[in-house]
């Protein structure tokens, strides 16, 4: 079926200047970007986007390293998009990603790891709507 997911280039693959790598990756895979930004979340933002990790000792590690630069942040859309991103990006632990995925390739830790992406259709909906009023997807 045809879907939407969230997809965040993370500040340390903005900073290395790959953005039109990764998203060449989600372009050869049929997935079409349908709104793009690039953003400097405030702590307060990457708080609320990450709020369903706030119990766990990696959340103040993750939302210092969510404002430490930039983040582009996209809707993508095409057939079976919220696996099909996640497996272009790989397991969340760089060091257990599979060769030739973007964190393969792009990530250097768990923490610094290239990219995010929704992990699934109810949260794909929530992450879509935290960033993208309808207005500012464009189908196509
Ligand atoms: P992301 O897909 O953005 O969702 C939460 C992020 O927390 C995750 O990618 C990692 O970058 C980060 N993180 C840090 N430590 C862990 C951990 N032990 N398990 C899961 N995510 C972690």
């Amino acid at each position: 079926a045809i879907e939407r997911t969230l997809s965040i280039i993370k500040p340390d693959a903005v900073a290395k200047n790959v953005i039109g790598q990764i998203v060449a990756r989600f372009e050869k895979a049929n997935l079409k970007v349908i709104a793009a930004t690039l953003k400097q979340l405030s702590r307060a933002e990457a708080e609320r986007f990450y709020a369903v990790h706030k119990a766990r000792p990696f959340y103040k590690d993750l939302v210092d390293f969510m404002i430490s630069g930039p983040v582009f942040v996209q809707v993508l859309e095409g057939d079976n998009a919220i696996l099909k991103n996640r497996d272009l990006m790989g397991a969340t632990d760089p060091k257990k990603a599979a060769p030739g995925t973007i964190r393969a390739d792009f990530a250097d830790s768990i923490d610094a790891n290239a990219v995010h992406g929704s992990d699934a259709a109810d949260t794909a909906a929530i992450e879509i709507a935290f960033f993208f009023p309808e207005s500012n997807i464009h189908t196509r």
